[in-house]
């Protein structure tokens, strides 16, 4: 077959994911009228929480930026240069990427991403692959509800270590991969098939968020498709089935 041929035959991703979750309805549970009489767990946000372990406390107070300057100045950058970054720009990387911007009840927040249906499927973990002057290297997940950094491992990563979880090579002259996972099941019980997309979509708002974070921060970012999805499953240890890696990002200087 030609590659012509290839590229007018109906594309996997299309029959298979878009086709799936075309109709609004599959695998979609009727929704009451009443707020009241929705099931508990679609008035729940849920929160992956790892009480046992240590946390590092975050900072706030974002650099003054013009947000269209910004966007104009935003691009995808590979010429890291193995500079630590401090545990002041990851907080603000963090929380006006994917954290809490306003409190609307005791639990529930409102955040810099949109979110279909206010599901939040998307956790973050940051793993910063060498220690700075103030933030050491480790496997961490972003705590949102709490603007900190649960301690999964604390430990360098290697280039060897770097070239296991990302395929491109420059990824080990960034300082930073934020890896973000989705937990499938927050948008699947009330969405059915459609919240594929929606999980999807809300990690691309995370995305161009951290890229405009990391721009008025003096920071460089490069989005990444070029992931090893099973050794980062492993590694986070995380099932790779009901919790998944959907995106990636390098960040460093
Ligand atoms: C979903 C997505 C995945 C990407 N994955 C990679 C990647 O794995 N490696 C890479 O070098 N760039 C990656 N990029 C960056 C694109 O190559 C880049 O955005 C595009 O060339 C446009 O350049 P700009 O971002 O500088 O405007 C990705 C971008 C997106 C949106």
């Amino acid at each position: 077959m030609s590659v012509a041929n290839v590229a007018m035959d109906t594309p996997n991703f299309s029959k298979i994911f878009h086709q799936s979750s075309k109709d609004h309805a599959k695998g979609h549970p009727p929704t009451p009228r009443r707020y009241e009489d929705w099931p508990e767990e679609w008035r729940t946000t849920y929160y992956k929480a790892y009480p046992r372990l240590p946390k590092i406390a975050l900072e706030d107070g974002p650099p003054r930026a013009d947000f269209f300057d910004l966007i104009k100045a935003r691009q995808s950058r590979r010429d890291f240069t193995r500079a630590s970054i401090t545990k002041y720009e990851l907080s603000v990387l963090l929380k006006y990427s994917c954290g809490t911007t306003g409190k609307l009840t005791s639990d529930r927040f409102r955040r810099a991403q949109a979110s279909g249906g206010g599901r939040y499927p998307i956790e973050v973990y940051p793993i910063v692959f060498r220690s700075g002057e103030d933030l050491k290297a480790g496997l961490y997940h972003y705590n949102v509800k709490e603007h900190a950094l649960d301690v999964l491992w604390d430990r360098e990563f290697s280039d060897e270590d770097i070239s296991q979880i990302f395929t491109y090579p420059w990824v080990k002259d960034a300082t930073v991969g934020i890896v973000m996972t989705a937990v499938f099941w927050r948008n699947q019980n009330k969405y059915g098939e459609r919240g594929y997309r929606q999980i999807l979509h809300e990690a691309g708002h995370i995305g161009q968020n951290t890229y405009l974070a990391t721009e008025a921060l003096g920071l460089k970012c490069c989005a990444l498709s070029g992931t090893r999805d099973e050794n980062l499953e492993k590694l986070i240890d995380i099932d790779g089935v009901t919790e998944s890696v959907v995106y990636a990002l390098a960040v460093g200087r």
